[in-house]
């Protein structure tokens, strides 16, 4: 029997019904929406609006059925709608008419916006521990890695060579702030939109204060209209979890390249990879690849819940029941990535020497070799020019810059004195870098350090 009958002459169809139904999805939020209740019945009681005798018998009863629930002995029915609904008829039919005065001062507007605050509260926990256990994983590679040196590159052309370390501590760094942004979120998630009723308040002695101390959320929404009809805390959720997507799918893009036969720096340990049907020899970075492309569902997960409130006048539309889909697939997806990322990091194996080769050759120390020019008193233009010219003749002879002869380096600048092989060693170019924040040594380990502290 439907709760909101009274106005109805006429049932709707099993059609109508199912296509209303949010039961399906939101059964999820069972456990917030009865602490949510829980809460609401303990005010009611507080505050006279019901008794106190009335007060305990409902919260006893959503306990027990919260028990039922989680020990799966509860059906839910579409006929019911959604979890509220389905909740609120379950508490009625064991305790008749007590149960039925649950909903004084509420409405199911302000219930379920409470709802998906609380789930994406204890979803953020969750995904702030992923966080802060990639970012260990991260770091402790990368302390093993601080002499492993590869090439850095831009436009995917080798550039400059860094160490395995420093290029580790930039993917920290961008999940540190993704980290970041989810705390702050987290803040405007945390504000209770319960007591608002339908969207203009309620007539009754409510202490909205009270539910937000009783549930554990910072503050209450000033406004009930507000508190009723937005979903920007879901939408800001959403984008950090993009956020955090598109830096772990360009982490993953990197590992495919890396784990390439062409490229060769490291290798995803089997339990990480998948075979083909029908080529025997292959192993395919699956893991790494499902990550990169779930990025562009969570993507879509924004962009759907941004098109879903474009468009509502204030207050609350029936659209707004779609929110819950795109925030549950954006939660399931970016905790799965976070987890399986990690394993699969934790497990593959560094070919350092293949790296290190690879930063020998592709003359990523012509930088250097200009800014020795320098110290030599030639204007950088100049050296720049030069070095240029030499890279070419040595790509014609097919050699790397510190393979010339003295010979060959004086017929490009008398500048150059034997100290130049020391220079431009692989070596030599990442100690030499003296900004803060650079690839030496030094300031890798600083970096380290700094995270540590
Ligand atoms: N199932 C609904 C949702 O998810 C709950 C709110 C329904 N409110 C209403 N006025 N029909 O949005």
């Amino acid at each position: 029997m439907k709760l909101w009958k009274g106005r109805f002459s006429k049932q709707a169809t099993s059609s109508s019904d199912e296509f209303n139904a949010s039961i399906g999805f939101d059964q999820r939020l069972y456990k917030e929406d009865i602490t949510g209740s829980i809460a609401h019945a303990k005010m009611l009681g507080k505050q006279g609006i019901i008794t106190a005798e009335e007060s305990k018998l409902i919260i006893q009863t959503l306990q027990e059925i919260l028990a039922d629930i989680e020990a799966g002995k509860v059906e839910f029915t579409i006929e019911n709608e959604d979890i509220h609904m389905n909740i609120e008829t379950i508490l009625t039919e064991r305790i008749g008419q007590t149960g039925k005065k649950l909903h004084t001062a509420r409405s199911r507007n302000d219930q379920i916006a409470l709802d998906i605050r609380m789930y994406l509260k204890k979803e953020t926990a969750e995904v702030d521990g992923l966080l802060e256990a990639l970012l260990k994983t991260l770091a402790d590679l990368a302390e093993q890695h601080q002499k492993t040196i590869m090439p850095g590159y831009t436009h995917l052309q080798r550039a400059q060579p860094v160490t395995l370390a420093y290029h580790l501590l930039a993917y920290y760094q961008m999940f540190a702030r993704d980290k970041e942004r989810f705390a702050d979120c987290l803040k405007r998630v945390d504000r209770l939109p319960l007591g608002s009723g339908a969207l203009a308040g309620t007539t009754y002695n409510t202490d909205r204060q009270f539910l937000a101390e009783e549930l554990g959320f910072a503050q209450v929404l000033p406004n009930g209209m507000d508190a009723v009809a937005d979903r920007d805390f879901a939408l800001e959720f959403i984008n950090c979890c993009s956020i955090t997507m598109m830096h772990l799918s360009r982490f993953c893009e990197e590992l495919i390249l890396w784990s390439s036969v062409e490229f060769g720096f490291i290798e995803m340990d089997d339990s990480y990879s998948t075979g083909s049907s029908i080529m025997p020899q292959k192993k395919n970075p699956d893991m790494a690849e499902l990550i990169r492309g779930k990025s562009g569902r969570v993507f879509g997960d924004m962009m759907a819940l941004l098109t879903i409130c474009k468009g509502l006048p204030l207050a609350y539309n029936k659209d707004l029941q779609e929110d819950k889909e795109p925030v549950f697939d954006a939660v399931d997806t970016v905790k799965a990535s976070l987890g399986i990322f990690r394993e699969m990091l934790e497990t593959l194996t560094v070919n350092e020497q293949t790296m290190a080769k690879a930063a020998k050759y592709g003359y990523m120390n012509a930088t250097d070799a200009a800014d020795y020019l320098v110290s030599k008193g030639i204007p950088f233009r100049d050296c720049h020019e030069i070095i240029g010219k030499m890279v070419l003749y040595s790509i014609q002879k097919g050699v790397a810059l510190d393979d010339l002869t003295m010979e060959e380096f004086q017929s490009f600048s008398e500048a150059f004195e034997e100290d130049i092989y020391d220079a431009i060693s692989i070596e030599n170019c990442i100690k030499a870098k003296k900004s803060e924040g650079s690839t030496s040594f030094e300031s890798v380990g600083k970096q380290l350090a700094d995270i540590k502290a």
